[in-house]
């Protein structure tokens, strides 16, 4: 190491950010779980805001002030109360970070509220998208020296971790998310970024589609954050609610968020993947679900909630075990065996009950006779959820890693391109 100099290890913690389209993951290396989940949306609104009567305090924005008029919302609970002119923003596109002024925003919170430590004490790991372009690589670089003065940055690929943390440096790694559902080869801990294979369909499609039936069936919706007070009523009773009360206007981003948190309850608590490509008669078959609105509605799901889910599997060219095997065909004849030997499952859509039974068995029937099948899938909802970000707090820590860190000097020496060399 041109330095001479080691970075990370116990003396100084380094940090470890996975950025997601639903949640951005951040927490000390070395620890089985991050510090903190924080909703990939930032809150703006217009600065002297009308103060709500909750809240007396002089600042009521998280964020400590910046020139500009304006306040920023992050985390849940600033979320998840409504502010006159509050919208809600999502800094990334396509699994990569796209508004680098919210993005900071989050970086900002994340140091004053979650680490509460001074950013240029920490080397600092990312994960990234295995398609992540080279120009967002290089500003995510620049950012991270220039404005936090990292003593070290490092940038691995979110699969190649989700691979680390289930104990392989080899796999094909399928990732369900938010946005999407991928196909990564990894080997040797590098992404075969050719043999990359992705569809538009994770957990956001299944509240789409859940959103549609739940509305055609005329259910109300509203979040519990608005509701004041409810009755205890009957199974598929009209719901007896009163609303809160406000005197602005709520706008149309914020209850749109605050509306998908409702229908994600729903989704994870009620859907299922079916084991075999989905039949009226077995899904009928299966014990209903009951779940409760927060309005206090409540009701019985039966062959809907394996309907919902069924779009994951059922697409010809996007199915999840369609693009596994695709992108294990795009990959060398030689290394297919070591893939298919090491399937790994991570994303937090993965835990829709049954989706890894489905899916070996859809790869199993897509798979060569001669190949042996092996899934690995971590059973706790956390290791499947955190995968990439469990994998990066594993490699940031072991001592052989400290060697690769791009150090301060090297970047003022060889400027942000350098990251493309050290880290490929
Ligand atoms: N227990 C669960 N059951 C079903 N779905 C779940 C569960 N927990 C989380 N999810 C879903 O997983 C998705 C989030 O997964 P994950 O945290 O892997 O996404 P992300 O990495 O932030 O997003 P992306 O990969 O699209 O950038 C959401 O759609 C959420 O509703
Ligand atoms: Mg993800």
């Amino acid at each position: 190491m041109s330095s001479g100099m080691l970075y990370g290890g116990d003396e100084i913690g380094a940090l470890v950010f996975d950025p997601g389209h639903h949640s951005l993951r951040v927490g000390y290396a070395q620890e089985d779980t991050p510090k903190a989940e924080i909703p990939s949306v930032v809150g703006v609104a217009p600065g002297d805001p009308i103060k709500l009567e909750s809240e007396a305090k002089p600042d009521d924005s998280n964020i400590s002030s910046t020139p500009s008029s304006w306040k920023y919302y992050i985390d849940t609970i600033y979320l998840h109360t409504p502010r006159p002119n509050m919208e809600l923003h999502s800094y990334m596109k396509d699994g990569m970070i796209e508004n680098w002024e919210y993005f900071e925003k989050m970086m900002d919170y994340s140091y004053e509220k979650i680490i509460q430590s001074e950013s240029h004490f920490h080397p600092v790991l990312f994960s990234e998208s295995p398609w992540n372009q080279r120009q967002k690589r290089e500003k995510l670089t620049e950012i991270m020296f220039e404005k936090y003065k990292v003593p070290a940055f490092y940038l691995v690929k979110n699969a190649a971790l989700a691979a680390f943390a289930n104990g392989r440096a080899t796999a094909l790694v399928i990732d369900s998310g938010a946005t999407h559902t991928s196909a990564v080869p990894v080997l040797d801990g590098y992404v075969i970024s050719n043999a990359v294979v992705k569809s538009p369909l994770g957990g956001d499609y299944l509240v789409l589609r859940a959103r549609e039936m739940l509305e055609s069936l005329g259910l109300d919706l509203t979040p519990s954050v608005l509701i004041a007070n409810k009755e205890v009523v009957r199974d598929k009773d009209k719901p007896r609610y009163t609303k809160k009360a406000f005197s602005f206007d709520i706008t149309n981003s914020w209850m749109t968020y605050m509306t998908k948190k409702t229908v994600q309850d729903f989704q994870q608590s009620v859907l299922q993947v079916s084991e075999s490509p989905y039949d009226e008669r077995v899904a009928a078959s299966i014990p209903m679900v009951h779940h409760e609105f927060p309005t206090g509605y409540h009701q019985d799901f039966g062959s809907e909630r394996f309907k919902l889910a069924e779009g994951l599997f059922d697409h010809a060219m996007l199915g999840a075990g369609y693009i596994a095997a695709t992108s294990a065909g795009m990959c060398d004849v030689d290394i297919r065996p070591a893939l298919y030997s090491s399937v790994v499952l991570t994303g937090g859509n993965s835990l829709v009950q049954g989706f890894s039974d489905r899916l070996s068995k859809d790869l199993s029937s897509r798979t060569p006779g001669s190949m042996r099948l092996k899934m690995i899938a971590a059973n706790g909802t956390v290791e499947r959820r955190f995968g990439a970000w469990v994998g990066g707090s594993i490699l940031a820590s072991i001592g052989t890693f400290q060697q690769m860190w791009m150090s301060m000097q090297e970047y003022q020496e060889c400027g942000k391109a350098q990251i493309d060399r050290k880290c490929p």
